[in-house]
């Protein structure tokens, strides 16, 4: 079976897809099989991808009309699910266990890979209530700003919620500190700031800092795996340096 990771925070653009891109590229690096699954609705995933958001796409699964297998897109950055747009459509998700259908869905193909990585949109809405649902653990990005910190009391709430009621084994892993910059003071203050946070919230920050650098948004445009486009750079090296910790962790469970 494999290790369902949910990348999450309400907070819009602290780096949730970008993470979850850089630790899948690091991950296939290692040979471990990964999937990737956008629950975007802005398809960021998908576009940073270069995969295909014409047609089939996870909205198909929400709308119980598609065959999961079928809905798999084999890309130069490895294999991935991609948000179509219907899913950005009001009421895609009713009935009873709505909450449940991500799980559901990606049961049969769940032996196939190692690591699925679903990257979710900046809400705590149904969609992200599907991902946690469906994920064995918890990684969330933050920023080292004042906001961020603001935002994981929410967070923290909704994840609790979850665990009574669609998930008791779900594991908050860590928040992962992205877009770091050593020499900006109150970077360095805020991520004390958010270890004792993490504390209190009865998790950790990931040791491995994601630095700011440019490589990022250049291989973004690119549309290339952060590995094969800057294998040198300072993220290249994070984002491995990050897989290998979620490695260690998720191999303890
Ligand atoms: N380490 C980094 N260095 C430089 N730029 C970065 C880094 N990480 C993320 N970015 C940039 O920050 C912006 C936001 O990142 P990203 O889209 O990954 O955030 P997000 O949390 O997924 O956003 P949203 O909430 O909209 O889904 C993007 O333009 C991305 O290129
Ligand atoms: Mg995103």
């Amino acid at each position: 079976m494999a290790k369902i990771l949910a990348f999450i925070n309400q907070k819009g653009g602290v780096g949730k897809t970008t993470t979850c891109c850089g630790v899948a590229s690091a991950f296939r690096k290692k040979k471990l099989s990964t999937l990737l699954v956008d629950v975007d609705p802005q398809g960021n995933l998908t576009y940073i991808t270069n995969a295909d958001t014409g047609n089939a796409g996870i909205a198909d699964i929400f709308t119980k009309k598609g065959n999961i297998a079928n809905l798999i897109q084999k890309t130069q950055q490895g294999d991935i699910i991609s948000a179509n747009p219907s899913l950005a459509a009001d009421g895609l998700l009713r009935g009873a266990n709505k909450e449940f259908r991500l799980k559901e869905a990606l049961l049969p193909v769940s032996d196939a890979y190692d690591y699925i990585l679903i990257d979710c949109p900046p809400s705590l809405g149904i969609l992200s209530i599907n991902a946690l649902t469906a994920a064995n653990g918890v990684i969330v990005p933050v920023q080292a700003d004042i906001l961020s910190l603001q935002a994981l009391g929410q967070f923290s709430a909704t994840f609790s919620a979850v665990q009574t009621h669609t998930n008791k084994e779900l594991s908050f892993l860590g928040l992962v500190i992205t877009r770091y910059n050593a020499r900006a003071i109150i970077n360095q203050e805020i991520a004390k700031l958010l270890r004792q946070t993490a504390g209190k919230l009865g998790t950790k920050v990931y040791d491995t800092y994601i630095r700011e650098n440019i490589s990022v948004k250049e291989a973004q445009g690119a549309r290339e795996d952060i590995f094969s486009h800057s294998p040198r750079s300072n993220a290249a090296a994070d984002f491995k340096s990050l897989a290998d910790e979620i490695v260690k962790d998720t191999s303890r469970s």
